[in-house]
Protein backbone atom coordinates (compact mmCIF):
# COMPACT_ATOMS: atom_id res chain seq x y z
CA UNK A 1 0.00 0.00 0.00
CA UNK A 2 1.27 3.47 -0.56
CA UNK A 3 1.95 5.45 1.98
CA UNK A 4 -0.40 8.57 2.21
CA UNK A 5 0.75 11.40 1.44
CA UNK A 6 1.43 14.75 4.24
CA UNK A 7 1.45 18.40 4.56
CA UNK A 8 4.77 18.95 6.62
CA UNK A 9 4.83 22.41 7.59
CA UNK A 10 8.38 24.24 8.65
CA UNK A 11 8.64 27.20 10.78
CA UNK A 12 11.63 29.18 12.51
CA UNK A 13 13.81 31.86 12.58
CA UNK A 14 16.45 33.41 9.91
CA UNK A 15 19.36 30.87 9.04
CA UNK A 16 18.12 28.07 11.01
CA UNK A 17 18.27 25.80 8.41
CA UNK A 18 14.53 25.29 7.35
CA UNK A 19 15.69 25.40 3.51
CA UNK A 20 18.35 22.56 3.96
CA UNK A 21 15.75 20.13 5.67
CA UNK A 22 12.98 21.28 3.64
CA UNK A 23 14.91 20.58 0.38
CA UNK A 24 16.31 17.06 2.28
CA UNK A 25 12.89 15.72 2.91
CA UNK A 26 11.68 16.69 -0.39
CA UNK A 27 13.73 14.45 -2.11
CA UNK A 28 13.82 11.67 0.28
CA UNK A 29 10.16 11.49 0.17
CA UNK A 30 9.36 12.59 -3.55
CA UNK A 31 7.80 15.56 -1.99
CA UNK A 32 7.24 19.09 -3.74
CA UNK A 33 9.50 21.49 -1.69
CA UNK A 34 7.86 25.36 -1.53
CA UNK A 35 10.46 27.95 -0.04
CA UNK A 36 7.50 30.46 1.01
CA UNK A 37 10.64 33.13 2.08
CA UNK A 38 11.42 33.54 -1.68
CA UNK A 39 7.61 34.15 -2.64
CA UNK A 40 8.30 37.50 -0.02
CA UNK A 41 11.76 37.99 -1.24
CA UNK A 42 10.57 38.11 -4.70
CA UNK A 43 7.78 40.46 -4.15
CA UNK A 44 10.37 42.38 -2.96
CA UNK A 45 12.36 42.64 -5.52
CA UNK A 46 9.47 43.92 -7.63
CA UNK A 47 8.75 46.79 -5.28
CA UNK A 48 12.63 47.98 -4.64
CA UNK A 49 12.86 47.82 -8.79
CA UNK A 50 9.48 49.98 -9.33
CA UNK A 51 10.05 52.11 -6.54
CA UNK A 52 6.50 50.89 -4.88
CA UNK A 53 6.04 52.85 -1.38
CA UNK A 54 5.24 50.13 0.63
CA UNK A 55 3.52 52.43 3.86
CA UNK A 56 1.13 53.51 0.92
CA UNK A 57 -1.90 51.13 0.50
CA UNK A 58 -3.19 51.98 -3.37
CA UNK A 59 0.62 51.72 -4.36
CA UNK A 60 1.45 48.15 -2.91
CA UNK A 61 -2.34 47.02 -4.14
CA UNK A 62 -1.48 48.34 -8.01
CA UNK A 63 1.81 46.95 -7.98
CA UNK A 64 0.45 43.22 -6.82
CA UNK A 65 -1.67 43.12 -9.77
CA UNK A 66 1.84 43.34 -11.76
CA UNK A 67 3.29 40.45 -10.17
CA UNK A 68 3.06 36.83 -11.57
CA UNK A 69 5.00 34.37 -9.49
CA UNK A 70 6.10 31.01 -10.45
CA UNK A 71 8.41 27.89 -9.88
CA UNK A 72 10.12 25.93 -12.18
CA UNK A 73 12.78 22.81 -11.00
CA UNK A 74 15.84 22.98 -11.19
CA UNK A 75 17.58 19.64 -11.17
CA UNK A 76 21.31 21.28 -10.31
CA UNK A 77 19.63 22.42 -7.00
CA UNK A 78 17.03 19.74 -6.38
CA UNK A 79 14.70 22.68 -5.80
CA UNK A 80 12.48 25.19 -7.52
CA UNK A 81 13.78 28.21 -8.46
CA UNK A 82 11.56 31.34 -8.21
CA UNK A 83 10.41 33.15 -11.09
CA UNK A 84 8.98 36.92 -11.18
CA UNK A 85 7.08 37.88 -14.09
CA UNK A 86 8.69 34.89 -16.01
CA UNK A 87 12.24 36.03 -14.95
CA UNK A 88 14.53 33.30 -12.82
CA UNK A 89 15.42 35.56 -9.92
CA UNK A 90 16.55 32.96 -7.56
CA UNK A 91 19.64 34.67 -7.19
CA UNK A 92 18.80 37.98 -6.67
CA UNK A 93 16.60 37.36 -4.40
CA UNK A 94 19.22 36.15 -1.72
CA UNK A 95 21.67 39.76 -2.15
CA UNK A 96 21.71 41.94 0.85
CA UNK A 97 19.25 44.84 -1.30
CA UNK A 98 16.60 42.69 -0.90
CA UNK A 99 17.74 41.06 2.47
CA UNK A 100 17.35 44.23 4.07
CA UNK A 101 13.51 45.16 2.80
CA UNK A 102 11.75 42.16 3.18
CA UNK A 103 10.73 41.80 6.11
CA UNK A 104 9.00 44.97 5.66
CA UNK A 105 7.54 43.73 2.71
CA UNK A 106 5.96 40.89 4.15
CA UNK A 107 4.85 42.82 7.08
CA UNK A 108 2.59 44.33 5.04
CA UNK A 109 -0.90 42.46 5.10
CA UNK A 110 -2.35 42.87 1.34
CA UNK A 111 1.66 40.96 0.63
CA UNK A 112 0.92 38.58 2.81
CA UNK A 113 -2.74 37.62 1.50
CA UNK A 114 -1.34 37.69 -2.53
CA UNK A 115 1.13 35.38 -0.87
CA UNK A 116 -1.02 32.75 1.16
CA UNK A 117 -3.38 32.71 -1.28
CA UNK A 118 -1.13 30.92 -3.87
CA UNK A 119 0.50 29.22 -1.18
CA UNK A 120 -2.63 27.04 -0.26
CA UNK A 121 -3.29 26.43 -3.77
CA UNK A 122 -0.08 24.43 -3.90
CA UNK A 123 -1.10 22.44 -0.93
CA UNK A 124 -4.42 21.43 -2.40
CA UNK A 125 -2.86 17.46 -3.48
CA UNK A 126 -0.32 16.96 -0.02
CA UNK A 127 2.31 15.63 -0.99
CA UNK A 128 4.50 19.10 0.12
CA UNK A 129 7.09 20.60 2.46
CA UNK A 130 7.07 24.41 2.96
CA UNK A 131 8.95 26.63 5.20
CA UNK A 132 8.68 29.94 6.15
CA UNK A 133 7.24 31.81 9.63
CA UNK A 134 3.83 31.36 8.92
CA UNK A 135 3.18 27.72 7.46
CA UNK A 136 2.22 26.05 10.30
CA UNK A 137 0.05 28.75 12.07
CA UNK A 138 -1.93 30.56 9.31
CA UNK A 139 -0.77 28.65 6.02
CA UNK A 140 -1.53 25.05 6.80
CA UNK A 141 -2.89 25.37 10.05
CA UNK A 142 -3.58 21.25 9.27
CA UNK A 143 -0.65 20.76 8.57
CA UNK A 144 0.12 16.55 9.57
CA UNK A 145 3.86 17.87 10.59
CA UNK A 146 4.65 20.72 11.99
CA UNK A 147 8.15 21.42 12.96
CA UNK A 148 9.60 24.75 14.58
CA UNK A 149 13.04 25.11 13.76
CA UNK A 150 16.10 27.08 15.98
CA UNK A 151 19.29 27.14 16.74
CA UNK A 152 21.89 29.19 18.46
CA UNK A 153 22.16 32.66 16.80
CA UNK A 154 26.23 33.07 16.49
CA UNK A 155 26.03 29.91 14.65
CA UNK A 156 22.59 31.00 12.44
CA UNK A 157 25.19 33.87 11.69
CA UNK A 158 28.39 32.02 10.91
CA UNK A 159 26.58 30.00 8.24
CA UNK A 160 24.75 32.53 6.52
CA UNK A 161 27.61 34.61 6.28
CA UNK A 162 29.61 31.59 4.83
CA UNK A 163 26.59 31.26 2.22
CA UNK A 164 27.13 34.80 1.30
CA UNK A 165 30.72 35.26 1.28
CA UNK A 166 30.98 32.45 -1.41
CA UNK A 167 29.14 34.89 -3.90
CA UNK A 168 30.36 38.24 -2.28
CA UNK A 169 33.36 38.45 -0.37
CA UNK A 170 32.44 42.38 0.77
CA UNK A 171 29.99 40.94 3.17
CA UNK A 172 30.98 41.76 6.81
CA UNK A 173 29.75 39.33 9.28
CA UNK A 174 28.67 42.30 11.40
CA UNK A 175 26.00 43.38 8.08
CA UNK A 176 25.18 39.89 8.60
CA UNK A 177 24.02 39.90 12.23
CA UNK A 178 22.55 42.69 12.10
CA UNK A 179 20.10 41.88 9.09
CA UNK A 180 18.83 38.56 10.77
CA UNK A 181 18.86 40.27 13.94
CA UNK A 182 16.40 43.11 12.72
CA UNK A 183 14.33 40.70 10.43
CA UNK A 184 14.23 38.03 13.29
CA UNK A 185 12.65 41.17 15.60
CA UNK A 186 10.51 42.39 12.90
CA UNK A 187 8.88 38.80 11.91
CA UNK A 188 7.90 37.88 15.41
CA UNK A 189 6.58 41.41 16.35
CA UNK A 190 4.74 42.38 13.38
CA UNK A 191 1.20 42.54 13.60
CA UNK A 192 -0.10 39.90 10.65
CA UNK A 193 0.68 36.60 10.92
CA UNK A 194 3.88 37.16 13.59
CA UNK A 195 6.81 34.15 13.62
CA UNK A 196 5.21 32.32 16.28
CA UNK A 197 5.40 28.17 17.07
CA UNK A 198 2.45 26.97 16.78
CA UNK A 199 0.87 25.13 19.57
CA UNK A 200 1.32 21.42 17.77
CA UNK A 201 4.83 22.47 16.41
CA UNK A 202 7.54 19.90 17.39
CA UNK A 203 10.70 22.39 18.42
CA UNK A 204 13.89 21.07 16.50
CA UNK A 205 17.13 22.32 17.74
CA UNK A 206 19.79 22.12 15.00
CA UNK A 207 22.94 23.99 16.20
CA UNK A 208 24.54 20.54 17.07
CA UNK A 209 23.14 18.42 14.63
CA UNK A 210 24.82 17.06 11.51
CA UNK A 211 22.03 17.46 8.59
CA UNK A 212 21.87 13.75 8.22
CA UNK A 213 21.07 13.09 12.14
CA UNK A 214 18.59 16.53 11.42
CA UNK A 215 17.02 14.68 8.38
CA UNK A 216 16.43 10.91 9.98
CA UNK A 217 14.96 12.95 13.16
CA UNK A 218 12.44 14.38 11.00
CA UNK A 219 11.83 11.57 8.96
CA UNK A 220 10.86 9.66 12.10
CA UNK A 221 8.06 12.07 12.77
CA UNK A 222 6.89 11.86 8.98
CA UNK A 223 6.66 7.87 9.05
CA UNK A 224 5.20 8.14 12.86
CA UNK A 225 2.39 10.83 11.05
CA UNK A 226 1.92 8.50 7.53
CA UNK A 227 1.58 5.68 10.06
CA UNK A 228 -0.99 6.86 12.06
CA UNK A 229 -2.89 7.91 8.50
CA UNK A 230 -2.45 4.74 6.81
CA UNK A 231 -4.09 3.16 10.41
CA UNK A 232 -7.30 5.68 10.09
CA UNK A 233 -7.51 4.78 6.65
CA UNK A 234 -7.43 0.44 7.25
CA UNK A 235 -9.65 1.71 10.83
O1 LIG B 1 16.38 32.22 4.45
P1 LIG B 1 15.87 33.02 5.61
O2 LIG B 1 15.34 32.15 6.71
O3 LIG B 1 16.85 34.01 6.09
O4 LIG B 1 14.65 33.90 5.08
P2 LIG B 1 13.52 33.54 4.03
O5 LIG B 1 12.84 32.26 4.37
O6 LIG B 1 14.09 33.68 2.67
O7 LIG B 1 12.45 34.71 4.31
C1 LIG B 1 12.77 36.05 4.06
C2 LIG B 1 11.78 36.91 4.83
O8 LIG B 1 10.47 36.71 4.27
C3 LIG B 1 11.63 36.65 6.30
O9 LIG B 1 12.59 37.33 7.08
C4 LIG B 1 10.21 37.13 6.56
O10 LIG B 1 10.19 38.53 6.73
C5 LIG B 1 9.48 36.81 5.27
N1 LIG B 1 8.69 35.59 5.33
C6 LIG B 1 7.44 35.66 5.91
O11 LIG B 1 7.04 36.69 6.41
N2 LIG B 1 6.63 34.57 5.90
C7 LIG B 1 7.01 33.43 5.35
N3 LIG B 1 6.18 32.39 5.33
C8 LIG B 1 8.31 33.32 4.79
C9 LIG B 1 9.14 34.42 4.81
Amino acid sequence: MEQPKIIIAIDGFSSCGKSTIAKQLSVALGYKYIDSGAMYRAITLYFLRHSVGFYHHGSVVDALQHVNLSFEYNPDRQASDILLNEENVSLEIREMPVSNKVSEVAAIKEVRLFAVEQQQKMGIMKGIVMDGRDIGTVVFPQAELKVFMTADPAVRVLRRFHELYEKNNQITIDEVRHNLELRDYIDSTREESPLKRAKDAILLDNSNLTPEEQLNKVLGWVQQRTGNLQAAEIG
